[in-house]
């Protein structure tokens, strides 16, 4: 069921009650300063992480962001391979995610030992990785992407066959846009595999001057009757720009809180179930916790760190 973010925003579990958050976000920005820290958040932090970040993105401008900054202290608020991503690209700063168990199931669908038995069969084609991997799998790649820039790196390829790990559903997308054999493994996001057709179309029957927007993760169905498919910062990038004042947001729900924050004269319609629990798991407490004490400090192996950021790199390269 849809719901309008304002009227959905306090409902969530787990969230730090209203009356805690001011002492504790005065914490976080005390030891921030003190930490010559920066805190990057993905779009689908609580609402009380993104209140308190320096900076909100996707998984392409955050791995930007921090492979520009200059603090000494990267606190990532995000899913574990967002901060190893972060680590990659800033190797001498200290990485921290706030929370070690915040994981992503998508990218848990791949091992550098499945990878092996899935690329077998296919000698000599490249493999191209969705951010949403290990470092330890991204080491054993040709080259990374994001939803942001997926077809742009694909059609960069000098070749006209190739392997696609580990999401099954931005693989058949991608392969709407290139003329490129795209040979996908089964992997799927949990949050995004669940939306159906019919849920975005009651959602549309219900507000019919709304723009559904949806993210390439969901499955093919939901790509159909989708107005626009974008990554989490081309859904910024259209709710600031489209006329029309009403959206219907088939992704993870977090997204709507900053869109309604940025875009106060329009409304979102979210769906609940759309949580990624482990993206929930960082709390201010969390951060404040992780400031003070190093909670939790991302460590790569340097063969690892320095074969990764090769496919990281060249994909920062091309988009
Ligand atoms: P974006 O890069 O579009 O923010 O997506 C990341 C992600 O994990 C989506 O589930
Ligand atoms: Fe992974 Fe899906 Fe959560 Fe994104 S929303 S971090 S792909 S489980």
């Amino acid at each position: 069921m849809f719901i309008e973010i304002r009227d959905y925003v306090q409902e969530f579990p787990g969230q730090t009650p209203a009356d805690a958050r001011p002492a504790l976000a005065a914490a976080v920005q005390e030891l921030k300063r003190r930490r010559r820290a920066i805190i990057l958040a993905h779009n689908y932090q609580l609402p009380e992480t993104q209140d308190v970040a320096d900076f909100l993105g996707d998984s392409l401008e955050l791995s930007r962001k921090a492979a520009a900054t200059d603090a000494e202290v990267i606190v990532f608020c995000g899913v574990h391979f967002m901060a190893e991503t972060a680590k990659i690209l800033s190797p001498e700063r200290l990485v921290l995610l706030p929370d070690i168990n915040a994981g992503c199931p998508m990218a848990d669908m791949i091992t550098p030992d499945l990878l092996r038995r899935f690329r077998a069969p296919y000698p000599g084609l490249p493999v191209v990785a969705y951010v949403n991997t290990s470092a330890e799998v991204k080491a054993e790649v040709d080259i990374c992407c994001t939803s942001a820039n997926a077809v742009k790196v694909i059609n960069s390829l000098d070749a006209d066959r190739l392997l696609f790990i580990p999401d099954r559903y931005l693989a058949h997308y991608v392969q709407r846009h290139t003329d490129k054999e795209i040979i996908g493994y089964r992997g799927f996001c949990p949050t995004h595999a669940l939306f159906t057709a019919d849920m975005v179309l009651e959602a549309k029957a219900a507000h019919p001057e709304a723009v559904a927007i949806c993210h390439p993760e969901c499955p093919p169905e939901v790509v159909d009757v989708a107005d626009i498919v974008a990554s989490t910062s081309g859904m910024v990038k259209a709710a600031a720009e489209r006329s029309e004042s009403e959206f219907i947001l088939a992704t993870e729900w977090g997204l709507g809180y900053r869109l309604a924050k940025e875009n106060p004269g329009k409304r979102f319609y979210v769906f609940p179930e759309a949580a990624c629990p482990n993206m929930k798991r960082i709390t201010l407490e969390k951060i404040v916790a992780s400031l003070a004490d190093n909670v939790s400090e991302i460590q790569l192996p340097s063969d690892v760190l320095v074969r990764a950021r090769q496919a990281v790199e060249r994909m920062i390269a091309i988009a």
